[in-house]
């Protein structure tokens, strides 16, 4: 097990150097101006390590056998679909290698350059590949326990947070956020940042994270981006001095709950108004301590002009049924 998982390390940087010399080559000129067209520097692509896959159905696979390779191994690598003959999986798309902290290629994700779907595809689970345990951009991170680390969603959000110089960015690689990969930031820092996209899938996926990231010891807070989708468009647009003032503003990830959850009620209507409230009171009661569940009652009542007293015996009445 241990000689195939360094025979895959050992094709998958053969196929990452292969990707890369593809991206510079003449045909791959199509892959390397979409990088630059989307704002990537030269520097930036050669440090993610950007490549290209060709527009051939089995280039990769043909140079991998002709360095001897075995087909059985190559099964192994997911780098080929098998379906009506041996094909590349990924063509014609600019490719992201998915590398661990040691730099070891693990995986790729490859994006389309217009508007085909699917959009990226990904390398399969492999022996080598857990998507559960690994953050996307964590081998060129630069995270210290008392900073921060920037969680996203994407490829592209990781690259321009890094070439916008914040450095402490990683992304959960689409998959909703999971244990092991909030254990694996606990090991690097003690304050998460959540900057997952602003529309409805980003809003559920870091409502989904953020007991996960509690769960794992680490304190969280939300990245507003508004009215930008993801921090790649944010930073285009506003840039990285505007970025860093959304993350001193960023929201504690209680009161981010919350401000959702509020925006599900007409509040003009008493009765939604009184679900509201009782909604909140819920998520209040779990706090076991008293001074913290105190500060944040009136944290909650004062932003969402709800009466104090009775929010307090809201919760209490709450706690005692328990
Ligand atoms: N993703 C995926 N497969 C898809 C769509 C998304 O694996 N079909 C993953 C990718 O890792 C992607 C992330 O989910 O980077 C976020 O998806 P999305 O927000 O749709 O894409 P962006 O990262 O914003 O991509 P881009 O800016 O290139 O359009
Ligand atoms: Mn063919
Ligand atoms: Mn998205
Ligand atoms: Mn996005
Ligand atoms: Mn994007």
């Amino acid at each position: 097990n241990r000689d195939l998982k360094a025979k895959l390390l050992e094709i998958n940087k053969i196929a990452a150097t292969y990707y890369y010399h593809q991206l510079k080559a003449e045909n791959g000129k199509i892959g390397l101006s979409y990088l630059q067209k989307r704002g990537l520097s030269d520097t930036t692509i050669n440090r993610f390590g950007l490549g290209y896959a060709g527009q051939t159905g089995n280039a990769l696979y043909q140079y991998l056998k002709s360095k001897g390779y075995d087909d059985a191994l190559l099964k192994e690598t997911g780098l080929f679909t098998y379906e009506r003959g041996i094909h590349d999986k990924f063509w014609n798309r600019v490719m992201f290698p998915i590398m661990d902290i040691n730099n070891k290629v693990i995986g790729f994700g490859g994006r389309v350059m217009g508007d085909a779907k699917p959009k990226y595809l990904n390398s399969p689970e492999t022996k080598l590949f857990d998507k559960s345990r690994n953050l996307y951009g964590l081998n060129a991170a630069r995270i210290s326990r008392k900073s921060n680390m920037i969680i996203c969603e994407g490829y592209m959000d990781v690259i321009s947070l890094h070439q916008a110089g914040f450095t402490q960015a990683v992304a959960s690689l689409g998959t909703a956020l999971t244990p092991g990969q909030a254990a694996l930031m606990k090991r690097y820092t003690d304050n998460v940042l959540i900057t997952y996209d602003s529309d409805a899938a980003g809003v559920k996926a870091a409502l989904r994270a953020i007991p996960i990231l509690k769960e794992a010891g680490l304190t969280t807070k939300v990245i507003n981006m508004q009215p930008y989708k993801d921090p790649d468009e944010f930073i285009k647009a506003l840039g990285a001095e505007a970025f860093q003032e959304r993350i001193d503003k960023a929201e504690n990830s209680f009161m981010y709950e919350i401000g959702v959850l509020e925006k599900e009620y007409d509040r003009i209507d008493p009765a939604e108004s009184t679900k509201f409230e009782r909604e909140a009171a819920a998520k209040l009661v779990t706090f076991r301590e008293k001074l913290e569940r105190e500060n944040y009652m009136r944290a909650v009542c004062d932003r969402f002009h709800i009466e104090l007293q009775g929010m307090r015996e809201l919760v209490a009445s709450l706690g005692s049924k328990e």
